[in-house]
């Protein structure tokens, strides 16, 4: 199946798109003349990434939280209102909270859950429907390469959502596929990207904890220290993910070394019955 080569007149959705890697994507479908929508949880920033970006075309914020099926079908709504079409869905929105197994909370579980899986999910049942009435399209889902890459310590909630996104995605692009969907699917796999991903409990529900444990903290400067070092700019991760739009393929892995290490550390526990060593984030 072809994927999306000319995105002049398209109209691309992007949750969590007014920071980091979702900002990169609108800006650079912007650029490529289609007509974006903005879907985040914050409207301080929601109103400036609109600012900064509408010299470049058509752009308009919504603020949504993914969590919430009846906002995400409100902005599937707003956005058919506004553009009359849908083409494109990144279902991107992404937060990240943790600490020792026992020291996170129900609902620090719920909230990395609700936002890094559900919310992907309610996009992808929300948006399918309409870009298979559309007669094609294509679904961007974000993990990360921790969807490979299980036992970093203090990230057990993130780990265990970008599983689930990936488990979910591999088994919607297989589906589609096989029923002859003039839909695609990718997957968003990245590693280090310099964005405020560290700072996303910047976006905590009241009723989630800090995560303030001597270990997780020391994790977290550690991941900030690489991600600062050799981290990329969201940007190339906008390109590659336009990329795999244009050639309708499944797997973006922006640092692809981390992601075929991750499986092949699984395929040697299986193999051996020897459990790897906890990683470092960012490692
Ligand atoms: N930056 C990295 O190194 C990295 C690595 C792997 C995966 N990722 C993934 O990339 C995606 C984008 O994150 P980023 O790195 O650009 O971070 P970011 O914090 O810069 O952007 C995330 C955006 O999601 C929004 N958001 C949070 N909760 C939301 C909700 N309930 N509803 C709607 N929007 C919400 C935030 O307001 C923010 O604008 C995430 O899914 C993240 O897990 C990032």
């Amino acid at each position: 199946m072809p994927g999306i080569t000319d995105f002049t007149g398209r109209t691309a959705v992007v949750t969590g798109g007014a920071s980091g890697i979702g900002f990169a994507l609108a800006k650079r479908f912007l650029e490529e003349g289609a007509r974006v929508v903005i879907a985040d949880i914050e409207q301080s920033a929601i109103e400036s990434a609109v600012a900064e970006l509408t010299a470049l075309g058509e752009v308009r914020g919504i603020r949504t939280d993914v969590r919430d099926l009846d906002q995400v079908q409100a902005l599937a709504d707003a956005t058919l209102e506004a553009f009359g079409r849908v083409d494109i869905v990144c279902n991107n929105a992404g937060v990240e909270t943790g600490g020792t197994f026992l020291n996170i909370t129900e609902q620090a579980w719920r909230w990395v859950m609700d936002v890094n899986f559900f919310g992907i999910l309610n996009g992808c049942r929300v948006f399918l429907p309409i870009l298979e009435a559309n007669g094609g399209g294509h679904i961007v889902n974000t993990a990360s390469v921790a969807a490979f890459n299980s036992g970093t310590a203090t990230m057990t909630p993130y780990c265990a959502s970008k599983f689930a996104v990936l488990g979910m995605s591999e088994s919607l692009e297989v589906e589609l596929r096989t029923t002859g969907s003039p839909v695609g699917v990718s997957l968003l796999a990245p590693g280090p990207v310099k964005t405020r991903m560290i700072e996303a409990e910047r976006n905590r529900p009241a009723d989630v904890p800090p995560a303030t444990e001597p270990g997780r903290v020391a994790m977290m400067e550690k991941l900030a220290a690489t991600t600062a070092e050799v981290g990329l700019d969201p940007a190339e991760v906008a390109d590659q993910v336009l990329h795999a739009i244009r050639t309708n393929q499944f797997f973006v892995l922006t640092h692809p070394d981390m992601a075929m290490a991750g499986v092949q550390r699984r395929l040697d526990w299986m193999k051996t019955g020897v459990p790897p060593a906890a990683r470092r984030a960012g490692s």
